[in-house]
């Protein structure tokens, strides 16, 4: 069986509120998932519950075709959680920090993975010191490590990157890059869309307590790739002239640029724009072509799910 985690209708209200309705998603074996979605969308809750940490008001969650209420146990041994807020600020260290949490899932004691984790973090040198001594993002690599401690077999990242420097957030992502090597399957939460597009296979975007779209991410890419030209011009213009009547053409900066929205490739409109301003004598003095980000993409899907 491909799928190694299978979230069936789940919702999740909270008196009133529906965190979450009607969610199902299926989770293959080996891959990296981002989900992706604005404050408040449902990304924790929806983690919380896969782990066990908050039950469910309706729908089934099956890890390893395992139950995750009724087996409980066998379900939280396959996971690590990486949760989105530091929970310690206590005087254990670092070291013993990951050997108890290895401990509580029922592994023997094992000093040269613990250690190999915590290398992998940099934190090796950090290993004797108590918690409340290291820096945010040191703590926020010591959940990664605790996460990691009774070897599992699937990790949930619940923002890992937040509020870490940007050469420290390139590590994490050799580490996950790394890991999912290793066989291990990712399932993470973030803010940086780059960090989606940089990691992961599928997205996921959330939005009000609704799944509203899983995709491969370079289809998604593929099939919302479009490119935006800008031609900044010599001279104003003032308004766009009739031939040029186009809902994918506008003029933007107070009339000193064209902008040209094309989609897979297609560029007649382009060239009738060139024929126009050499045919009026409007000199332009550069030509910009980018294509669409994944930003681009959650930004337009999370704005078409709401209107
Ligand atoms: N324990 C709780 N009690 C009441 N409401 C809750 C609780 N946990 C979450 N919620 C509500 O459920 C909704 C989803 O919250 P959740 O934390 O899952 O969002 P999120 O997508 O993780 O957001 P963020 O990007 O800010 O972390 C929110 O409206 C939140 O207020
Ligand atoms: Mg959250």
């Amino acid at each position: 069986m491909n799928n190694l985690i299978s979230v069936s209708n789940l919702s999740k209200s909270f008196g009133s509120e529906n965190a979450l309705s009607n969610v199902s998603l299926d989770i293959k074996r080996g891959e990296i998932f981002a989900l992706l979605g604005p404050n408040g969308a449902g990304k924790t809750t929806l983690i919380s519950c896969i782990c066990g940490l908050t039950t469910q008001t309706a729908g089934n969650i099956r890890i390893n075709n395992y139950d995750t209420i009724s087996n409980f146990r066998e379900t939280r041994k396959l996971i690590g959680l990486v949760p989105q807020e530091l929970p310690f600020d206590s005087f254990e260290s670092v070291y013993n920090t990951c050997q108890f949490s290895r401990g509580l899932f029922g592994m023997t004691p094992n000093d040269v993975y613990i250690k190999e984790v915590l290398k992998s973090l940099s934190l090796l040198e950090k290993k004797d010191l108590q918690i409340f001594g290291l820096s945010g993002g040191m703590k926020r690599r010591l959940l990664i490590a605790k996460a990691l401690s009774h070897e599992p077999k699937i990790l949930f990242l619940d923002e890992p990157t937040a509020g870490v420097d940007v050469a420290l957030r390139k590590d994490l992502w050799e580490l996950i890059s790394n890991l999912k090597k290793k066989g291990v399957t990712i399932i993470l939460t973030t803010h940086y869309i780059e960090e989606a597009e940089q990691l992961a296979d599928r997205v996921g975007i959330i939005n009000s307590g609704k799944l509203v779209l899983v995709k491969d991410k370079a289809d998604l890419m593929q099939e919302f790739n479009k490119k935006s030209t800008i031609i900044t011009l010599r001279k104003k213009m003032q308004r766009l002239s009739k031939e040029l009547k186009d809902s994918n053409i506008s003029l933007i900066e107070s009339g000193n640029k064209i902008k040209y929205i094309s989609a897979n490739g297609e560029s007649n409109n382009l060239q009738s724009i060139l024929n126009y301003l050499s045919k009026e004598k409007i000199d332009y003095s550069e030509i910009n072509t980018v294509n669409n980000s994944l930003e681009d993409i959650f930004l337009e899907l999370i704005e078409k799910n709401e209107h």
